[in-house]
C-alpha cells in the first residue's frame, strides 16, 4: 500500500479516526496501521491491509467459495468468463467489458475504489493507463486479495489492496474520486447501507458505477437464487435506491440479463 493513501482511509472501529502507519517508507510492506483516535490496530501484510481482521467465517456458500485458494486462481482465466457466458448465453469478450466500465468512470477527480475487486483484473487495467488516479482494491476475501497481489505484482501494476468488509466503507468522508462494483450489488440482500456509504465516500461530482443482474422473471427463480444468497435487482429498485442515498444522474445501460448503472454523486 503507498503511503499517499493512508490519509484516505478511516477507522472501521470507531468510525472516526483516521489511521496512521508506523514507518515512513513510500510503500507499506508490513507493519500496522493504527487509530490515532480510538488505537485500534490493523495488520498489514505484503502491503495488504487487513482492516477486518476480526470477521467470522462468511456463511453464504458463494462467499465460503470465494474464499477458497482454488477458486481464487481459477476465477480470473475461466471461472469469470465461464459464468458470464453462462448467464449472457453468449461469448464473454473482457476487452469490450473493460471498455465499458472505462468509459463509465470518465475523469474521475480523484482516487478509484474498484470495491470487490476480487482477482482486481479491472483495477490492474485501470491502474495502467497513464494519468488515472491511484486505483484501490477492497475485497472480504483473503484469498481473492492474495491472487490480486500475485496479479499485481506479476503484470507491474501499482494497486494497492486491502481487507474490509463491505457495506462499511473504511475511508474518509469524499476521499475518493470514483467506485468502481463490478458484479458485486447482488450479494448483499439490503443494499441501501452500502449505497449511502458509497455516497458518502465520493466527492462531489465523483461517480458510482456498479454491475449486477436483473431478477429472473418466475418467482420461484427468485426464491431460489435468494436461498442461495443472490438479490439481483430491477433497474426501478436501482434507480429509488440510489436516489435514496443522495445520488443524482443516474443512467443505466441493459445488456440482459446484465445492468450497468452509473449514478454521480
Ligand atoms: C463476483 S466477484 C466480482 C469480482 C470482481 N469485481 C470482478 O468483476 O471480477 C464478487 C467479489 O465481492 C467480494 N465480496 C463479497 N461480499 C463482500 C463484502 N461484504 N465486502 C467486500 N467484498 C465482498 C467477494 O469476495 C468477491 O471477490
Amino acid at each position: 500500500m503507498r503511503r499517499d493513501t493512508v490519509p484516505l482511509l478511516r477507522c472501521p472501529r470507531c468510525l472516526r479516526g483516521g489511521l496512521s502507519a508506523g514507518a515512513d517508507s513510500a510503500e507499506l510492506l508490513f507493519g500496522p496501521l493504527s487509530c490515532v483516535r480510538c488505537e485500534a490496530r490493523y495488520p498489514v501484510s505484503e502491503g495488504v491491509a487487513d482492516l477486518s481482521p476480526d470477521h467470522p467465517e462468511p456463511a453464504g456458500l458463494l462467499q465460503r467459495g470465494f474464499e477458497l485458494p482454488l477458486v481464487a486462481r481459477g476465477y480470473e482465466r475461466s471461472i469469470r468468463p465461464l459464468a458470464q457466458a453462462a448467464l449472457a448465453l453468449r461469448r464473454h469478450d473482457a476487452q469490450s467489458e473493460a471498455l465499458v466500465y472505462r468509459s463509465l468512470l470518465g475523469a474521475p477527480p480523484g482516487p478509484v475504489l474498484d470495491l470487490g475487486c476480487g482477482t482486481g483484473l479491472l483495477a490492474r487495467k485501470l491502474s495502467r493507463e497513464p494519468g488515472f488516479p491511484p486505483v484501490i482494491g477492497m475485497d472480504l476475501s483473503r484469498a481473492m486479495l492474495e491472487e490480486a497481489l500475485a496479479q499485481a505484482r506479476e503484470h507491474g501494476a501499482a494497486v494497492d489492496l486491502l481487507r474490509a468488509q463491505a457495506p462499511a466503507l473504511p475511508f474518509q468522508d469524499g476521499a475518493l474520486g470514483a467506485v468502481l462494483h463490478v458484479g458485486g450489488l447482488h450479494l448483499f440482500p439490503s443494499i441501501d447501507t452500502l449505497l449511502r456509504e458509497v455516497h458518502r465516500v465520493l466527492a462531489p461530482g465523483g461517480r458510482y458505477v456498479a454491475s449486477t443482474y436483473l431478477p429472473p422473471r418466475l418467482r420461484a427463480g427468485q426464491w431460489l437464487q435468494a436461498s442461495a444468497g443472490l438479490y439481483p435487482r430491477t433497474e426501478d429498485t436501482l434507480q429509488r435506491a440510489l436516489k435514496a442515498a443522495g445520488f443524482r444522474g443516474f443512467e443505466r445501460l441493459l445488456l440482459p440479463p446484465f445492468i450497468l448503472v452509473k449514478a454521480v454523486n
